[in-house]
């Protein structure tokens, strides 16, 4: 069997990666390490508890004592866990520098000594590129990262290629653009806006509703890592990027049409500061091997509207029954304009 380690397994494309693994590959056998934060819940990967290719690990990758040995055991590591949304970086950034950036180092460090090590994908993202006001990022393009969240992941990135660099461990880094889905934590604005249109709640829209994001169904993100890690080289960067580019406000409209929703809802609302306005990737180095997106965005955008209205008991409980989820959310939509 393989032994492949995946941090940040409970959380969105974690948890969405681990299925997509274990369907994939018999051959596998899969170690979810998680914390658990706010964004991580059990419940993303319980049908997974009777399946004997399958163990859940509770800890932080911060804590060398749990992540150590789980990454000197493994022969893939796929590094998802971090602190992820841009907002709360805004309101505060510490953990994004103890998780995102002390945390990755605790697994690199450890990875020194991973003796069946082949691959370490660190799972980076579009945001190190800044804002593109036009064209495409390349891979080799310089990193003007401009939030916490987004410097703190340029720091694990470069820190990922210096452990190749310097010690050769097998580092691929990934860049990829937003991803939608299911089982995404109702706070970035794909599951946000459709959880409160479906309870016709308002939908805060940032600043003109004209910053401009590429949509990756979170699948497609998958079998790119997949992909990246069979045929990736080490030391080297790759664009993940769906190809769907479309402003805030259109995807907020699209959103509205799905649920049958006035766009009376949509609420103009302060600008997030240093606000990016526009991501977009080029992929042409994933796609020379092979790869392209598959879910068309119309469709992919639909099935997940549908997984939301479908799959309340999963979000309900999160808006309706958290504390903190509505601490936040008061404490984020309410600051002045
Ligand atoms: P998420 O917030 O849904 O999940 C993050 C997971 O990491 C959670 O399960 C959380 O419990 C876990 N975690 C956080 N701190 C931890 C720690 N110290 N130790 C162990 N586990 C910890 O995030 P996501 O949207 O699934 O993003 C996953 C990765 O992909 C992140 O590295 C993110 O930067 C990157 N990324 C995300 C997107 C996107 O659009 N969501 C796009 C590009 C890259
Ligand atoms: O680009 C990849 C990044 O995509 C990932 O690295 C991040 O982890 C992920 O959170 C995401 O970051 P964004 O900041 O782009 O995602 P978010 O959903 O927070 O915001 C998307 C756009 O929508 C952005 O232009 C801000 C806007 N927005 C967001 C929220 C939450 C709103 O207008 N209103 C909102 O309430």
């Amino acid at each position: 069997m393989v032994e492949v380690l995946v941090t940040g397994g409970a959380g969105f494309i974690g948890s969405n990666f681990v299925h997509h693994a274990l369907d994939a590959h018999p051959d596998w056998r899969v170690t979810t390490l998680d914390k658990l934060t706010y964004a991580g819940r059990r419940e993303n990967l319980q049908d997974l508890d009777a399946n004997s290719r399958h163990r859940f690990v509770h800890g932080d990758i911060a804590d060398p004592a749990v992540a150590a040995p789980l990454v000197r055991a493994a022969e893939i590591v796929v590094h998802f866990a971090a602190e992820t949304h841009v907002d709360r970086s805004l309101l505060s950034a510490g953990e994004f520098i103890r998780t995102d950036v002390h945390g990755t180092f605790v697994l690199l460090d450890a990875a020194r000594e991973a003796p069946r090590l082949r691959c370490f994908v660190q799972i980076s993202t579009d945001e190190v590129y800044g804002s593109v006001p036009e064209g495409a990022s390349r891979e080799t393009d310089e990193l003007r990262p401009r939030n916490p969240y987004a410097a703190s992941k340029a720091g694990a990135d470069r820190l990922a290629y210096s452990y190749w660099a310097s010690y050769r461990v097998p580092v691929v880094i990934t860049r990829a653009s937003n991803n939608y889905g299911p089982r995404q934590y109702p706070e970035k604005i794909v599951p946000l806006f459709i959880t409160n249109a479906i309870d016709d709640q308002p939908l805060p829209l940032y600043g003109d509703g004209l910053n401009v994001r590429d949509w990756l169904h979170v699948d497609d993100h998958c079998r790119a890592l997949d992909l990246l890690i069979a045929r990736g080289r080490p030391g080297e960067t790759y664009n993940i990027g769906g190809g769907n580019a479309v402003t805030n406000l259109e995807l907020t409209r699209r959103i509205l049409d799905r649920l049958d929703r006035p766009a009376s809802l949509i609420r103009p609302v302060a600008d997030r500061p240093g606000h990016d306005r526009r991501y977009s990737l080029d992929t042409a180095k994933l796609r020379a091997l092979g790869w392209e997106p598959r879910t068309d965005f119309e469709t992919g955008l639909s099935a997940t509207v549908a997984w939301y209205a479908n799959n309340e008991s999963w979000w309900r409980p999160i808006r309706k029954d958290s504390e903190a989820y509505r601490a936040y959310y008061a404490r984020q939509y309410t600051r002045p304009g």
